[in-house]
């Protein structure tokens, strides 16, 4: 059997509410698969850094907690999706997550990926990690991220070692501005009227597993590797 480095992987959609745990796992299931990982969230707000169009009409609807409306995001995912990197595998993290967005991927994966030779030839694999909502709210308001390097810490729940410095790279670590107890009520109320549904669509194709993300890090990437693992095209 290949090693899971060099096999096909095939593409795994990861969703959860927001603070559910999806950017730290999706870096961690990178790693060990080495394939990318695809954050709507960080390609937009690479957009809104860097003062694009895209960026210009996200910025505000980003920062009120909304959702960026779904045909603003189809041109920069499929774009994103037709990378070499993505050809043994992907993680979608935040995408899709409305009925819509779901349909167009099930419509991309059917025209794009299954066309083309090595390609993973399969259906995503959708991992949704469940976690409390009061806990959501303390991971969120505890959020540190490494501007340099990505890595994601809590200031409650898991502290870098030096107090606002990245253990890594010793960068100083920022706050997301959608982290503010007002904008999370809002992005909380967002999940649950718009990307519950997307749940749904996919436990009726019977392709959602679920997971507890209530556990530690390392235990919550158990579960999601072997759930990987039965699902995973080469294995
Ligand atoms: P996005 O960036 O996708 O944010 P989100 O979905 O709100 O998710 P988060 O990044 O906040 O949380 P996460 O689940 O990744 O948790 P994390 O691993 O960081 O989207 C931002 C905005 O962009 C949206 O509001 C919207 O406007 C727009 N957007 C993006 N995609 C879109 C789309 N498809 N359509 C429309 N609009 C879109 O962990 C959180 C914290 O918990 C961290 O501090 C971490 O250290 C800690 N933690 C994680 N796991 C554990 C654990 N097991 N135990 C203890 N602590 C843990």
């Amino acid at each position: 059997m290949a090693d899971h480095t060099s096999r096909s992987i095939g593409p795994i959609v990861l969703l959860g509410p927001p603070g559910a745990g999806k950017g730290t796992q999706a870096k961690l299931i990178a790693e060990h698969y080495d394939i990318p990982q695809i954050s709507t969230g960080d390609l937009l707000r690479a957009h809104v850094k860097n003062g694009t169009q895209l960026g210009a009409m996200a910025k505000d609807i980003m920062a009120r907690g909304d959702l960026v409306p779904d045909e603003l995001l189809y041109d920069m995912v499929a774009e994103r999706l037709r990378e070499a990197d993505c050809s043994r595998g992907f993680i979608l993290d935040g995408f899709p997550r409305t009925a819509a967005q779901a349909g167009w991927l099930d419509a991309y994966f059917e025209h794009e990926v299954f066309d083309k030779p090595n390609r993973a030839r399969c259906l995503p694999i959708v991992i949704r990690i469940d976690v409390d909502y009061n806990d959501l709210l303390l991971r969120l308001t505890g959020r540190r991220t490494c501007p340099v390097c990505g890595h994601i810490y809590n200031v409650h729940l898991q502290p870098p070692r030096v107090d606002e410095l990245c253990d890594l790279d010793g960068s100083k670590l920022v706050t997301r501005n959608d982290d503010r107890e007002d904008v999370i009520r809002e992005r909380l109320q967002a999940y649950d009227s718009q990307t519950r549904p997307v749940a749904e669509y996919y436990a009726r194709k019977g392709r959602l597993v679920s997971v507890a993300g209530m556990l530690p890090v390392d235990q919550v990437s158990q579960q999601i590797f072997q759930e990987i693992e039965r699902h995973a095209p080469g294995a």
